[in-house]
């Protein structure tokens, strides 16, 4: 006779808590970035933890990393949920990680509950989803999902020159599994909002339709080597300056589509960096974001221009690539509607809401029925060592996902 199941809050605390051990910064923070050895250790740890819990492990080649629940029924395909443990540098302690210990603890309350579901249920980990380390963001479950093939996610590398590929054998998660290729009753990822809407709206919950569109560029600004002193202000062709007029276009750019579009430049190196030298090089990143796919083309097609008419007016050659485009998704309708019930059933407070960050549900959502829940983080900051969330609240969109995964996992 299975026991009522209830999500243990405190468990999904501490579990949290010890996982932001490993890595932990001296603002509170989390510094783990993918395929590090911090990286390595919280593999360990999840899997230590999983395997405690009954599971079986399973690596792919990518190095995701999928602990399994066996069902009534193992031959039906398993209802997945999970996330990501590496992080950006200056990281928080719930970016990813949150969606990954929500998925143990939901194994933690069944475990507790004797209940069995008929699909088997896994919980995942997916490799390199920030795409800080190594370009392009959520990689690992893009090749899971077809979008990349497998070489070429094995052979992105950092700036050193080292390889997913030879990282995942350093760190000893080089599994042998086939990447993807396997059918997925469906996926579901718990995961901070990393914005400001939940908490100004006061909901608990954000039921997520969609996730907004991303293009990112690199550009590479040319101009002259020069002397800082004796090279007249008439002749010279600074590509910092050109530059400096790039960047604040690609801000204008956001700015010119409201209220969605958002436009970063993340990443800036000069050469050859020194005080008295005219800047001769430049380069440069560019994130744009935005929910339709013709206004993001736009912004995009429209910046480039605009690039290339202010390196005209300052002798300059411009380079701009673009690097990745992860295309604006809509989610599966019966997961979305299982999360909103689940959030009325437990009588908390959600709203709709579209996901202005990328998440590895993206590509999930591509090869099974997806669905995403939000919780608030504070002052809807993330991507900072001061992330931080309530309990409260993660343990309520932990509940939201036990009964998603249980509705679907129990469905024929
Ligand atoms: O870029 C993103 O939105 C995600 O954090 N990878
Ligand atoms: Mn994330
Ligand atoms: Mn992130």
């Amino acid at each position: 006779m299975s026991k009522p199941m209830q999500i243990d809050g405190a468990r999904l605390w501490q579990s949290l808590m010890e996982l932001a051990t490993i890595g932990a910064t001296d603002k509170g923070g989390v510094c783990r970035l993918a395929l590090t050895d911090f990286d390595r250790l919280a593999r360990d740890r999840f899997r230590l933890w999983c395997e405690q819990a009954g599971c079986t492990i399973t690596i792919d080649r990518m190095g995701n990393i999928f602990a399994r629940r066996s069902g009534t029924n193992d031959a039906l395909p398993p209802v997945i949920t999970g996330s990501h443990i590496d992080t950006q540098p200056t990281g928080g302690k719930f970016d990813g990680n949150y969606g990954v210990m929500a998925g143990l603890e939901v194994i933690r309350t069944l475990n507790d509950a004797q209940y069995r579901t008929l699909r088997p249920i896994e919980v995942v980990v997916w490799t390199n989803e920030e795409g800080s380390r190594f370009a392009p963001a959520m990689i690992a479950s893009g090749v899971f999902a077809g979008v990349f093939d497998l070489e070429y996610g094995l052979s992105r590398a950092d700036a050193g020159g080292k390889t997913i590929g030879e990282e995942l054998r350093r760190i000893g998660y080089a599994g042998d599994a086939v990447v993807g290729g396997r059918s997925v009753a469906a996926f579901f990822e718990a995961h901070i909002e990393q914005g400001p809407i939940l908490e100004a709206e006061g909901k608990t919950i954000g039921v997520v339709e969609g996730v907004q569109g991303i293009r990112w560029y690199e550009v590479t600004v040319t101009g002259q080597e020069a002397h800082a002193g004796p090279t007249p202000m008439r002749r010279r062709r600074d590509a910092l300056v050109g530059t400096a007029r790039m960047v604040a276009a690609v801000n204008r750019a956001a700015l010119d589509n409201p209220p969605y579009a958002c436009g970063t430049v993340g990443m800036l190196s000069v050469s050859p960096n020194s005080r008295n030298v005219i800047p001769g090089k430049v380069r440069f990143t560019v994130d744009l974001r935005h929910p339709d796919e013709t206004v993001l083309n736009r912004m995009g097609a429209e910046l480039e221009v605009e690039c290339a008419r202010i390196a005209g007016e300052h002798g300059l050659e411009l380079d701009f690539k673009e690097f990745w485009y992860s295309r604006p998704v809509k989610f599966d309708t019966e997961c979305v509607a299982a999360v909103k019930n689940a959030a009325e059933q437990l009588g908390l407070a959600s709203q709709s809401i579209i996901s202005g960050a990328g998440h590895d549900a993206v590509y999930l959502s591509r090869v099974a029925p997806t669905a995403m829940i939000f919780v608030p983080c504070k002052d809807g900051i993330s991507h900072n060592e001061i992330e931080d969330a309530d309990p409260r609240d993660l343990a309520a969109g932990c509940a939201v996902l036990l009964s998603a995964i249980v509705e679907r996992a129990n469905a024929a």
